[in-house]
């Protein structure tokens, strides 16, 4: 059983699809919890992603969703999981996968990190694209960045993302509203309320910034004036790029995009950093995989601190 979107913004159905036929490096997770992101309701409309995934994603109604967290229920012959580990992942439709709002999915072994008994299924399906991005965006600062800025750090990507940077020793100054004031804070940054002031001039006394992460969906950020907060080689990490900041983003070092691509390599070190309690989920709430609708309407509306969650 899986919720599909098979054609243009329509209203996601639960159908029965056929099992995907396993490849020898592949397994099969029985999904015990579905991290949210904005991506899942963007691909059920036009844009890119969507024509990207119509060219090279899988044939037939689209699935949506990325992250998962679940059970290794069969193991290909090639594959370095055995059934019954616990593990964290992310779909990835360029394979020709199915996504990850369903009862169970296909995807390659290095996809999945496996989890210690200690990192709940909820906990661990908060990581993927999140994760994924914050880590490509300190990457993309290159060598150690001390300290970063934070546009839109109350949501799935900023909190992570301040997180990170706590367990890196930065200083980190966190862009939220009133209501996320103290959560940011007692995430170890500075926080600015955007309410209160214009939050980039604000940020300037705390200034200058090796990274800015542009993590705000509904909202613009003046890419000029994230710029003027630089420090010497600093760099902004579009996460939300708007077609105005393409040009930018293509030809000044200064600025680049980052897209979070969940695997082994950059999932292993978050479960870890999970475990030992450095990243701590933030779950908004946990809503039955039957009434994905509902976690959209949520999630477009552009408010979630933390991560919703889906239950199959
Ligand atoms: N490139 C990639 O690979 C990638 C990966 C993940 C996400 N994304 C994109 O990045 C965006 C953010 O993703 P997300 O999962 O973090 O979203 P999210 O969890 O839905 O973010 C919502 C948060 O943004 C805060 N917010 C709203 N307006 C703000 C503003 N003007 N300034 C600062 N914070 C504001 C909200 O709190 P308040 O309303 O209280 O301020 C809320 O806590 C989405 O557009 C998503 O599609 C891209």
């Amino acid at each position: 059983m899986v919720v599909t979107s098979p054609s243009s913004e329509i209203p996601l159905a639960l159908v029965d699809v056929p099992a995907r036929p396993l490849g020898p490096r592949d397994v099969r997770v029985r999904v015990r919890a579905i991290g949210v992101n904005p991506v899942d309701w963007k691909m059920r409309s036009g844009g890119p992603l969507r024509l990207a995934h119509r060219f090279v994603g899988p044939s037939g109604p689209l699935v949506v969703g990325v992250d998962f967290a679940g059970e290794v229920v069969e193991a290909g012959p090639r594959a370095d999981l055995a059934v019954g580990a616990r593990v964290v992942g992310g779909t990835d439709f360029s394979r020709k996968q199915l996504g990850s709002y369903a009862d169970e999915v296909v995807v390659r072994d290095e996809q999945c990190a496996v989890l210690p008994d200690s990192v709940s299924f909820d906990a661990a399906a908060c990581l993927p694209v999140p994760g994924a991005t914050a880590m490509r965006a300190f990457e993309v600062a290159g060598g150690a960045p001390k300290s970063v800025l934070v546009l839109g750090a109350s949501g799935g990507v900023g909190i992570v993302t301040l997180q990170l940077a706590r367990a890196r020793g930065m200083r980190a100054v966190g862009v939220c509203s009133t209501r996320n004031v103290a959560l940011v804070e007692s995430l170890g940054a500075t926080a600015i309320d955007y309410t209160q002031s214009e939050p980039l001039e604000a940020a300037r006394a705390h200034g200058p910034f090796d990274l800015i992460v542009h993590a705000v969906g509904t909202a613009t950020y003046p890419l000029g004036q994230c710029r003027s907060l630089l420090a010497a080689d600093g760099i902004v990490a579009l996460v939300v790029v708007r077609p105005a900041d393409w040009l930018a983003a293509a030809f000044l070092p200064s600025v680049t995009t980052v897209l979070g691509r969940p695997n082994r390599k950059v999932l292993a070190p978050l479960v870890d950093l999970l475990a030992q309690g450095k990243i701590e989920p933030l779950i908004e709430a946990r809503i039955p995989l039957a009434e994905a609708e509902r976690a959209h309407q949520i999630s477009r509306a552009g408010k979630v601190v933390g991560k919703l969650l889906l239950v199959p």
